[in-house]
């Protein structure tokens, strides 16, 4: 039908008799003339009708916004004065010589460019309306970019694209299944799975030494802003290369996404071991853009009255640290009780503060509601361990070393933002040495990345000490976010039989649910290890979108529905007979 894209037009077409065809963006009437601006996927065009054409003037008087339409006509330069220099065709317009309507619309529930006057419900329920948004398209294109530029970058280096099963087996990736009823098999259930991991180490038994995948993944697991019931892993496994050459190839990778595709040069992604992560930055993915650092003063509190403070600095498995905010001092009351009220969602009883006015004056220029239970000789030795200067604020917090960690973590990210204290704009990092295991609430052992990732030590040192044994895991961590994550995995048999063992799962458990790998490292598994990323979580980074659901076309919502087809939905009583599914009453 069209000859060319609306978007397209140029002053190099001026002259030519062309056909467009797209929707209609704006209808004005401007003193006997109708100007159409004509949108498709590339852009907008300026279509004029004027009256000396009787019929397509009359009908192009009849169009409304998200008309679609068909425009025979002639380019020509726009009139002087009335070039827009902000619209990539704003040099020329398009004489309309001949209108067909193809399609009216209804008036839509929301003009496409007032779309922040309307709820993200609305803009979801009519998701096809949203989407026609240049910005909407711009991330979606930009998307189908990346995974075109992924998918040759895998195939240069020899990953052969391999497809495997929706319908599964649970995979134990530590977030609840999405199951699905089998009408064949009465009382059985499949799981969607979480991600490839066993398929894909099963493929590396299978020789194929490089795979990869698009891959759909699925966790029912509670959602935020960065998470999404349903998502897409870039997901990579090869075999007979080790952490670095995998940490290699991958980063090699994204850097050269960001060059090609944003020119920008991430350059060489610093190490940081998790123990230090924790430490210096209270996460296991530190956003590295932001210089303040979490300082360990448990010591300097232990003998103090304060139990608030002395208990944890006591205690084997508390912490007090301090975070010291440059500038901070200028904090009101109001944003020092916000930010209290943040850090309880992590489990924060409080937040000690201690303003830094007049360093000189010792003890007298620091204004807090704490000096007094610490005396002036622990918080003048405070002052001194941070560096504080005049007008700078100190925060404060004690308790179990995870509740303390990600507190004051998350709260450094937080005062960052608010304060723009972010030096540079991309932060990559490796973080690296994660521990094997860390312990559960009811004391029991769970695995940090999954169980099949290799320890760095021998099965005699994991068994004899499994909480202090490291793992050969890798996360690759951008301005805060975990953009992806793998692992060195277990090819030996008896290594993964100690580690299910460590993990409470007995010899049965163990070999009804993942027999069939067990089995097949018993028949010349290679070493293998990969990575997976989350493509959703690297667009949303690439394109500065704070929200997963921008860069989705249909996303689900905070309560894991979709807005448009209202799934999930209840289903026929035959349906359910058949699946011999009987649904219990709720009270
Ligand atoms: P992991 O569970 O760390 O590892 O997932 C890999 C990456 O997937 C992304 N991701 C998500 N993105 C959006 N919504 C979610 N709900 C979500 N969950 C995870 C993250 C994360 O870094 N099989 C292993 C990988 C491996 O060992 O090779 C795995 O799935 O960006
Ligand atoms: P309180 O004696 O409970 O009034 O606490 C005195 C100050 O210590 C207040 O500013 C509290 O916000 C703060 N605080 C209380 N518990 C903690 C904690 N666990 N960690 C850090 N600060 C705390």
């Amino acid at each position: 039908m069209r000859s060319h894209y609306c978007g397209d037009l140029r002053k190099e077409h001026i002259g030519e008799d062309i056909t467009l065809t797209g929707w209609v963006h704006r209808r004005r009437d401007h003193g006997g003339v109708i100007f159409l601006d004509l949108r498709d996927r590339e852009g907008l065009t300026q279509v004029v009708f004027d009256p000396d054409r009787e019929e397509s003037f009359t009908l192009a008087d009849s169009c409304r916004s998200e008309y679609v339409v068909e425009v025979k006509g002639t380019v020509r330069g726009r009139p002087e004065g009335t070039v827009n220099p902000d619209m990539p065709t704003g040099e020329i317009e398009v004489l309309g010589k001949e209108l067909v309507i193809l399609n009216k619309s209804e008036t839509p529930p929301f003009q496409l460019d007032e779309h922040q006057q309307v709820g993200e419900e609305v803009r979801l329920r009519h998701r096809y309306i949203d989407l026609r948004r240049p910005e909407m398209q711009e991330k979606l294109r930009f998307r189908s970019k990346v995974t075109n530029a992924i998918r040759s970058y895998m195939d240069e280096h020899g990953f052969l694209d391999i497809e495997t099963p929706i319908l599964n087996r649970a995979t134990p990736e530590g977030a609840r299944d999405y199951l699905v009823p089998s009408r064949v098999h009465e009382g059985h259930f499949f799981a969607l799975p979480q991600s490839p991991q066993l398929f894909k180490q099963l493929l590396m038994v299978a020789g194929f030494d490089r795979y990869y995948q698009v891959a759909k993944c699925f966790r029912d697991e509670d959602l935020r802003a960065d998470r999404q019931p349903e998502f897409t892993q870039i997901d990579i496994e090869t075999s007979f290369m080790n952490e670095e050459e995998i940490m290699g190839i991958t980063e090699k990778m994204i850097r050269k996404l960001f060059l090609e595709l944003k020119g920008i040069d991430l350059g060489e992604f610093p190490r940081m071991p998790y123990s230090e992560a924790m430490q210096r930055f209270g996460s296991d993915k530190p956003d590295l853009r932001y210089p303040m650092e979490l300082v360990d003063v448990a010591d300097l509190m232990a003998e103090i009255e304060f139990k608030v403070f002395a208990g944890p600095a006591k205690d084997p498995k508390g912490r007090v640290a301090a975070l010291k905010v440059p500038g901070g001092a200028q904090l009101t009351r109001k944003i020092i009780d916000e930010y209290t009220q943040f850090v309880s969602i992590y489990g924060a009883k409080g937040l000690a503060w201690i303003k830094v006015n007049e360093l000189e004056k010792g003890v007298e220029g620091l204004q807090s509601p704490i000096v007094k239970f610490l005396g002036a000789e622990v918080a003048m030795a405070i002052m001194e361990r941070l560096g504080a200067e005049n007008g700078d604020i100190v925060f404060f917090g004690a308790d179990k070393e995870k509740i303390v960690s990600e507190a004051l973590g998350a709260l450094r990210i937080k005062v960052g933002e608010d304060l723009e204290m972010a030096q540079c704009e991309w932060a990559p990092l490796w973080v690296v040495d994660f521990p094997m295991f860390e312990e559960t609430d009811n004391g029991g052992l769970t695995a940090l990345h999954h169980p099949f990732t290799a320890p760095s030590c021998t099965p005699e040192e994991l068994k004899a000490n499994p909480l202090e044994a490291l793992s050969r895991a890798y996360d690759m961590v951008l301005n805060g976010c975990e953009l992806g994550g793998g692992s060195i995995r277990i090819h030996n048999q008896e290594m993964q039989a100690s580690v299910l063992d460590i993990l409470g799962i007995s010899d049965e458990e163990a070999d009804d649910k993942f027999g069939f790998l067990l089995n097949a490292l018993k028949y010349g598994a290679p070493p293998h290890g990969g990575l997976a990323f989350g493509l959703d979580r690297l667009i949303m980074l690439m394109t500065g979108t704070d929200s997963i659901r921008e860069v989705i076309a249909f996303p689900k919502t905070q309560s894991s529905a979709c807005m448009m087809t209202q799934a999930p939905g209840e289903v026929s009583a035959a349906q359910l007979r058949e699946l011999n599914i009987k649904l219990r009453k709720t009270p």
